[in-house]
């Protein structure tokens, strides 16, 4: 069983004393390949280091998280900017980009532009753009929709929407990035009422490690080897084998990126 972690943050300074230990974890369980969604100018040195060290199972993805939208918005923009492209730049996403509400809203506006940005790097690149939503999922459609020229292709992470949501996701050419969410007791249940209507081929897993630990472990350091409890969860879920959730999930990312099996 081969399965594809589309969102993992494993450069974070969380696995200084064990990173390699981390990585081969996940290559033993079968995650293959880990895609690592930049913060900012200050992560994006540990990430590319990481995709060195294991250049066939990390692709590195370059962008400005939108918790990283502060007054220095316009240095981190270019920073992002000349890291895509420089020559020889060997990025696999545009992100992580995207609209948080939740935390901060001082710098909406600054938000917006950064998104805006980010997706007309990804339809020139012709590469996928990776969002966050947080209480933003009005405002990150309708700029995508704006941006929408049959061009753009990405991923909402991190998915925690409506059925209505679901399907506007769908109608625009996007997948949905499923993880640990959907594995908790409670709070996990809308997610796992709407994945029951969701197509497994708009899906693909995800992480976001070190954060949202599925169930049974929430609260702890999110690792990429844990992909597995989300990947049994969703194949219950959606009542199919797990190898098949796999096979699909891992089918749907591989052609997203434009990775041949
Ligand atoms: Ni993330």
């Amino acid at each position: 069983m081969t399965l594809i972690d589309t969102h993992t943050h494993l450069f974070a300074e969380q696995f200084d004393e064990d990173r390699a230990e981390v990585v081969r974890a996940a290559i033993g369980q079968g995650v293959e390949k880990l895609f690592l969604p930049n913060i900012d100018s200050t992560t994006s040195a540990a990430m590319d280091a990481l995709a060195e060290a294991f250049p066939e199972h990390c692709y590195p993805m370059m962008g400005i998280h939108p918790s990283s939208i502060k007054s220095n918005y316009k240095e981190e923009l270019a920073h992002a900017e000349r890291a895509l492209f420089a020559e020889g730049a060997n990025y696999y996403g545009v992100g992580e980009t995207g609209l948080d509400y939740y935390w901060d809203t001082t710098f909406v506006a600054e938000q917006k532009e950064s998104l805006a940005q980010h997706a007309a790097w990804a339809k020139t690149l012709d590469l996928p753009i990776i969002l966050h939503t947080r209480d933003s999922f009005d405002d990150n459609y309708a700029i995508m929709r704006n941006a929408q020229d049959g061009r753009l292709k990405g991923i909402f992470h991190c998915f925690g929407g409506s059925l209505e949501e679901a399907k506007k996701v769908m109608d625009l050419g996007f997948l949905m990035g499923i993880g640990g969410v959907v594995t908790f007791k409670n709070s996990g249940q809308q997610l796992r009422d709407v994945l029951k209507e969701v197509p497994l081929e708009s899906l693909v897993l995800e992480t976001d490690s070190p954060y949202l630990a599925p169930h049974p472990n929430r609260g702890q350091r999110n690792e990429s080897s844990w992909i597995t409890l989300v990947v049994q969860k969703l194949a219950e879920v959606k009542e199919l084998d797990v190898a098949e959730v796999a096979r699909v999930t891992t089918e749907n990312a591989m052609n997203l990126f434009g990775l041949e099996r």
